[in-house]
């Protein structure tokens, strides 16, 4: 099977807008959407069209760019007030991925930090967006490396079960715990990936599955009630999830239905790792309990497709991340390498 290794980009700067690969249609259609406006932006990342943790980082800091752009004042503080105001926009669409905040704050201190006149200002947000954008595919490269020393030495070809999409996708273009999966298929070190579908909105079955289709990764998808069975069975090695926020104690804030995994995973002794960036990590919070939890709209659960699946006079609930306690992690998995949770305090930057 060959292993070459097709590159997808969910974010592209081009002629002086951003484009985005639509992750709402894949893997029916490949869509590309054109946006230069960061009202749009907003809207794009708060509709999944861009989705993903680091992913929704780098279309933010675009996002800023574009808002900068169409600021018209001369004045410097009236720029800056007006750049902080927008970053809170971006910051709004979606609360449980820290690098959202993360990206808006880079941002804002290159703005803060650029000393000259406002087009210099400008010129320095789209650099700085462009770099936020290629450190995160170098990042991603290196916890893939990383990832690699940590995986199970035996079987010499390993199946590993992941959970919603942390691939190209999600990032920059390479992928955070789909990036270690990767670097093991490119090392001979996997069998095949099991991907959870990931209900309510699929992203396993339909964008991990594509993207390993793209690859030639051989992927087997189950729906998210056989992981438990899957592992029982001695079918499954190792599991690798990925982050949307990672407080200073370990604690992992992911994609619902990712503490399960981590409970059964612990039941059967399989090792559970997540991979993440540190620009994941929230050492301001202590602990999972302060990570905020979206709740997503209702109509997710009820409706597949075009069809209605529940009767009328339901309630619903439905939290889009679930905190997977740092008991339950084998180790995280960085750009700097892996560390156990309690040991993550000392990722943090000084
Ligand atoms: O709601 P989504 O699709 O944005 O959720 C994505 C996840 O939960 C991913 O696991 C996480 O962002 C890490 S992506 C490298």
């Amino acid at each position: 099977m060959s292993k070459s290794a097709q590159s997808i980009y969910p974010v592209v700067w081009y002629q002086d807008k951003v484009r985005l690969i639509d992750q709402t249609r894949l893997p029916g259609e490949y869509n590309v959407v054109e946006i230069s406006r960061y009202e749009d932006l907003a809207q794009a990342i708060k509709t999944m069209i861009v989705r993903g943790a680091p992913a929704i980082g780098v279309a933010a800091a675009y996002g800023m760019y574009l808002g900068a752009r169409e600021i018209k004042t001369e004045n410097r503080s009236l720029f800056i007030s007006e750049l902080e105001k927008i970053a809170q926009f971006l910051r709004e669409t979606r609360p449980t991925a820290v690098n959202l905040s993360w990206a808006t704050a880079r941002m804002l201190k290159a703005a803060y930090e650029t000393v000259g006149d406002i087009p210099t200002l400008k010129a320095t947000l789209l650099a700085t967006a462009q770099k936020i954008q290629q450190e995160d595919l170098e990042t991603c490269q290196a916890i893939g490396q990383h990832g690699l020393t940590v995986l199970p030495e035996n079987p010499a070809k390993l199946n590993i079960l992941t959970h919603c999409n942390t691939g190209s996708l999600a990032t920059a273009g390479y992928g955070t715990a789909l990036g270690v999966i990767r670097a093991a298929w490119s090392t001979d070190r996997l069998a095949r990936v099991y991907a959870d579908e990931t209900r309510p909105r699929l992203q396993g079955a339909k964008l991990t599955a594509w993207e390993c289709v793209q690859e030639n990764i051989p992927v087997t998808v189950i729906t998210d009630n056989m992981a438990a069975h899957c592992l029982q069975q001695g079918m499954i090695h190792a599991v690798i999830v990925g982050a949307d926020r990672i407080t200073a104690n370990g604690d992992t804030a992911n994609k619902i239905g990712t503490y399960s995994l981590a409970i059964v995973a612990q039941y059967h002794n399989i090792p559970f790792f997540v991979a993440a960036p540190l620009s994941t990590i929230d050492f301001s919070l202590s602990d999972g309990s302060q990570i905020p939890i979206e709740q997503r709209n209702p109509v997710e659960i009820y409706q597949i497709g075009e069809t209605v699946i529940c009767p009328r006079g339901v309630e619903y609930y439905n939290p889009a991340f679930d905190v997977t306690p740092a008991s339950l992690i084998t180790g995280i998995i960085t750009e700097k390498g892996t560390v156990k949770p309690q040991d993550l305090i000392t990722l943090k930057p000084a």
